[in-house]
């Protein structure tokens, strides 16, 4: 699966260099432990470092490998909350090569000995703790680092590696997760597991940090990623992009893009920034459906709560992915999805919100995204079209969902709702190998339209506003959404929730006279 080693020693060599630099010229000591300080085997195995115990234990523990997430055990890792991620990645895009450098600073939330970090099929150089060379080992997706640190105390590690671009599967879902060749470059898609594909990292949403990602590529390629470019450094035939965010962002949702892009900046409402990457092979077509996202954001920010962050903008890649990426401040779009018109570029918008300002913290909540991001759409056409168009949405995916459409189609109305039932499981407990299942997005979003019924319109859009500016920035479950749907209706609304997120049969809607077969 790896690729050989061809002409990128020189990166490795360079990462190690600067890291020794900064392990050299730290003036902070603290007590690391370097039992042994081993490389990783080479990239072809997959064979398992031994790490010894460290000579002096303390009252330190072993941050557990894991968050037990049961759609990914191993993702995330406890014992410490990251603050800030410093990437620093050198692509050459021709071989995939990558070679980089992550200063991650973090608080520890017990003593710990060791802690583990979230790292794919990339080899590791050297690991630094506050400054000093630690021990570590990697195996399987897990970078473990030898380190006493002090409960409750900030510490900064710095990881040099490098290795080729490459990709996961994760079991949670069909789409491949990590980097993916376009016709002019390279790019990442994280969700859920690919962040550790590209860097160290507490692969989990429920750890959110601000970034700041550094790239260097070889001249005329252009760098996309999260936030604003800060900084763009030219040296040799080579040029550095530099983004920071100040806002938190999941790990799921950081991305970098590589291409030939043509950048398009679009004026936004209140002076937002709003700036498109177009591969310029994007047809003229399929570019103006980017034109109104300052009209979807203004919509938006009416229904849902002022935009969230500082700048928006679409980067849509030449690939074969017809699959689109709500990134934070940067939504990706495969050329593949564009065929779905404008609706999915108001679903990555919608996202930004749900998902990205309000990120669940645990996977199986996934429908607070895609529900409410499939619902943000329908609101678009119905912001274009009216009413009548939202009940179409309405009754197309109520048709889907329940079975209907296979009675039209003149199956028995009993083994139709049969079908349904298996096909489609209730959207609060996706399916393990099958977390983007359809029933998120459009069982989801017909809970949010079943709400909307029993709560009225005023109701409806100030609870979406309070949970949207309540949850800013934060992680949230599907019970934080429950009750402050109930705190500002004043209502119970436990049924409405259980039946439509949980109940093996998706529940009538009595106002469009919907109900389920058999
Ligand atoms: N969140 C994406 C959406 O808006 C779906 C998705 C999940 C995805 N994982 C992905 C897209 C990986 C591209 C690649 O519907
Ligand atoms: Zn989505």
């Amino acid at each position: 699966m790896r690729q050989p080693n061809n002409g990128r020693g020189w990166r490795a060599a360079l990462t190690a260099a600067v890291l020794l630099a900064l392990v050299g010229c730290t003036s902070e000591t603290v007590e690391t432990t370097t039992a042994t300080t081993t490389t990783t085997s080479p990239a072809t195995t997959t064979a398992s470092v031994e790490v010894t115990e460290p000579t002096d234990p303390g009252d330190g523990l072993a941050g557990s490998a894991g968050l037990g997430d049961p759609y990914n055990p191993t993702a995330g890792n406890g014992g410490y909350d990251v603050i800030h991620y410093d990437l620093d990645l050198d692509l050459d895009v021709a071989t995939g090569a990558l070679a980089g450098i992550a200063t991650i600073e973090a608080v520890a939330l017990e003593a710990l000995a060791s802690f583990n970090l979230d790292l794919y099929d990339l080899e590791v150089s050297a690991v630094a703790v506050d400054g000093g060379a630690a021990g570590f080992s990697a195996d399987d997706g897990e970078l473990t680092v030898v380190a006493n640190v002090e409960p409750g105390s900030t510490f900064v590690v710095t990881v040099g590696y490098a290795g080729t671009a490459g990709q996961i599967a994760p079991d949670s879902v069909l789409i491949p997760n990590g980097w993916i060749r376009s016709q002019d470059g390279l790019f990442t898609v994280n969700e859920p597991d690919g962040a550790a594909t590209w860097y160290p990292v507490n692969n989990h949403p429920s750890d959110k940090a601000t970034y700041t990602i550094s790239v260097t590529v070889a001249d005329p390629y252009i760098a996309v990623s999260n936030g604003l470019l800060q900084e763009k450094r030219s040296a040799g035939d080579a040029t550095t992009f530099v983004y920071s965010s100040d806002d938190p962002i999941a790990s799921y949702l950081t991305l970098i893009a590589i291409g030939l892009f043509d950048e398009e900046p679009e004026a936004g409402p209140q002076g937002l920034a709003i700036r498109n990457y177009f591969s310029s092979d994007i047809t003229d077509v399929e570019r103006r459906y980017f034109a109104r996202q300052a009209d979807m954001i203004e919509l938006f920010a009416g229904l849902f709560g002022p935009y969230p962050f500082d700048s928006y903008g679409s980067v849509v890649v030449d690939a074969d992915l017809s699959a689109a990426l709500e990134t934070q401040t940067m939504s990706t779009f495969g050329r593949g999805v564009l065929g779905l018109g404008e609706a999915v570029v108001a679903h990555e918008l919608a996202h930004q919100w749900f998902g990205d300002s309000l990120t669940p913290s645990s996977w199986q909540d996934i429908w607070l995204n895609e529900g409410f991001a499939t619902y943000a759409q329908w609101l678009w056409a119905e912001h274009l079209d009216g009413r009548p168009t939202l009940e179409d949405k309405v009754r197309e995916a109520y048709g889907a969902m329940s079975g209907l459409n296979l009675v039209t189609e003149g199956v028995s109305p009993e083994l139709a709702a049969t079908r349904a039932a298996q096909q489609f499981p209730p959207p609060g407990s996706p399916p393990l190998d099958n977390l983007f299942n359809s029933s998120v997005y459009q069982r989801g979003a017909l809970t949010l339209h079943a709400l909307r019924l029993r709560v009225g319109d005023p109701g409806f859009f100030e609870l979406l506003r309070s949970y949207a500016t309540a949850y800013r920035h934060k992680n949230v479950s599907t019970e934080d959404f429950i009750n402050v749907a109930e705190e500002v209706t004043g209502q119970d609304l436990d049924d409405l929730f259980q039946a439509w997120l949980y109940g093996s049969v998706v529940p009538s809607i009595p106002d469009l006279d919907l109900a389920p077969p058999g």
